[in-house]
C-alpha cells in the first residue's frame, strides 16, 4: 500500500513484445486512460530496448516513467548484446530491471552479476528494480526464506535502499495465471523490508498481476507497487491495473 514515505511504483515489463508501431499504437490508447490518476503512484513502463526512443517520445510530457529490461556494469567495452547506462540515460530512461527470473533461469545470471549490475545502474542514475523470488520446487521444500534472503543479501549488497525498488516475484507465479495468495506475498514483502533495514524501501511484488487482483494486492501493507509482465502488454488492462483502487484505512 502506497504511504507518504513509499509511493507505489505500478511497473509493466513488456519483455520480448512489442515492434516500434506497436508501441506508438499502445501509447496513444493508455495515455488518455491515465489522465486523472491520484498522484500517489509512479507508473513505468519497460518495452525492449528497440522501442525505447519510440516510447521516449510518445510519452514525452506524461506521467509515464521508462525502464529499461536489463543494464550492464561497464560503460562501454567488448560485451556482446549488452547495453550500458550512459546509452540508456540518452534515452531518458529512469528505472532499469535486473535480476528478472527469465535471464537468471536462460542465461545463468548469477546475484553477484546482479549486484553488479544494480549498483552500475545506481550509480549513473538509474533507479535498480531489482527481482528476487523463489522456484515451485524452493517452496514446496520449505526453502522460501532461505532463498530469498540470499538473493538479497548478495544482489543488494552496497547498494542505496533509498534510490532502490524490489520486486518480489515467485517464479511459481510468472505467466501461470497463479497469483501467490495476498497475505503471503505481503508477508514475504515485508521480510524483505526487514532484512534491508530500510522503511522506505519500495518493495513491489509480482507473478500473474491482473486488473482483477490488482485492489486485493495494492491493499497490503507491505507491497507498495506491482511488476507487470502480460496484463501490461493491453492499454485497458494496464490502465486499469495504473488506477488500482485501496479503500480508506478506516
Ligand atoms: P506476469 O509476469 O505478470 O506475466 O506473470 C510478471 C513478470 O515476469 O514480471
Amino acid at each position: 500500500m502506497a504511504t507518504a514515505s513509499r509511493p507505489a511504483v505500478i511497473a509493466g515489463n513488456w519483455k520480448m513484445h512489442m515492434t516500434c508501431a506497436e508501441a506508438r499504437a499502445f501509447a496513444q490508447r493508455f495515455l488518455p486512460l491515465i489522465n486523472d490518476l491520484p498522484g500517489d503512484r509512479t507508473i513505468v513502463l519497460a518495452p525492449p530496448f528497440t522501442a525505447l526512443q519510440t516510447l521516449s517520445e510518445a510519452l514525452a510530457g506524461s506521467p509515464v516513467a521508462l525502464s529499461s529490461q536489463n543494464v550492464h556494469w561497464e560503460g562501454h567495452g567488448a560485451y556482446t548484446g549488452e547495453i550500458s547506462p550512459a546509452m540508456l540515460l540518452e534515452h531518458g530512461v529512469r528505472y532499469a530491471i535486473v535480476g528478472h527470473s527469465e535471464p537468471r533461469k536462460y542465461f545463468s545470471e548469477s546475484d553477484e552479476q546482479i549486484n553488479l549490475r544494480a549498483r552500475a545502474a545506481q550509480a549513473a542514475g538509474l533507479v535498480p528494480i531489482v527481482c528476487v523470488g523463489e522456484s515451485d520446487e524452493q517452496r514446496e521444500g520449505g526453502d522460501t526464506e532461505r532463498v530469498i534472503r540470499r538473493q538479497v543479501e548478495q544482489g543488494l549488497q552496497g547498494l542505496d535502499p533509498c534510490q532502490l525498488v524490489v520486486a518480489y516475484e515467485p517464479i511459481w507465479a510468472i505467466g501461470t495465471g497463479k497469483t501467490c495468495a495476498a497475505s503471503e506475498a505481503n508477508r514475504v514483502c515485508g521480510l524483505i523490508r526487514t532484512w534491508v533495514g530500510e522503511p522506505s524501501l519500495v518493495v513491489q511484488y509480482g507473478g500473474s498481476v491482473k486488473p482483477d487482483n490488482i485492489d486485493q494486492i495494492m491493499a497490503q501493507s507491505d507491497i507498495d507497487g506491482v511488476l507487470v509482465g502480460g496484463a501490461s502488454l493491453d492499454p485497458e488492462g494496464f490502465a486499469r491495473i495504473a488506477g488500482y483502487q485501496v479503500a480508506a484505512p478506516v
